[in-house]
């Protein structure tokens, strides 16, 4: 971290399943700041579903809804973000994550990742007939991404709760260290 950075923000990085929702959500009710999800914002912007943006526009679509956020993320302050997946697999968007936030990286293993996400449908990256392979690739690729953040957190040893307590804890040491 450079002395320059302002910290204003705290931005949920890592893979599917890993939390990233749900810590959000603690996290910003403890620190009473806004709480927004990429996915959300992207479904409400593109008026239609995640799966549908995929299977009717494509995922470079999804993904240029996905760089469009990153910009507009960049004018806010007291928020915490939880991004999609991918977001923040991609040089451009972690750079301008880290411009005004920590950046944490919540973590799981790939079995753990599977577990978590088997039953659900909302997510077409993963639907498909060796789910578990294909989380396995996914994680390997994003790894470089993923631990370039700020802060990386296992969610494995912890419950979500215990995971948001830690995100808030390390956002008032970042911003106790930037004061
Ligand atoms: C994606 C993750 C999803 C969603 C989309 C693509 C990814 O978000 O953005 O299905 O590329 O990993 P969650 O991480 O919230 O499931």
């Amino acid at each position: 971290m450079t002395r320059t950075r302002s910290i204003q923000n705290i931005a949920l990085i890592g893979f599917m399943g890993t939390g990233k929702s749900t810590v959000g959500r603690m996290a910003a009710d403890a620190l009473r700041f806004t709480f927004l999800d990429t996915d959300h914002v992207i479904e409400e912007w593109a008026k239609k579903s995640i799966n549908d943006i995929f299977t009717q526009d494509g995922e470079p679509a999804f993904r240029e809804w996905e760089r469009r956020i990153v910009e507009q993320l960049t004018h806010r302050s007291k928020t915490v973000v939880a991004t999609g997946g991918g977001l923040a697999a991609n040089e451009a968007n972690l750079a301008s994550l880290k411009s005004h936030a920590l950046v944490v990286c919540l973590w799981a293993s790939a079995e753990r990742i599977f577990e978590r996400v088997k039953n659900h449908s909302h997510r077409p990256l993963l639907n498909e007939p060796e789910p578990l392979a294909k989380i396995k690739s996914m994680l390997e690729a994003r790894g470089p991404y993923y631990r370039q953040a700020d802060v990386l957190v296992n969610t494995e040893m912890r419950s979500l709760r215990e995971v948001a307590v830690q995100v808030v804890h390390q956002f008032h040491l970042a911003q106790a260290a930037h004061r």
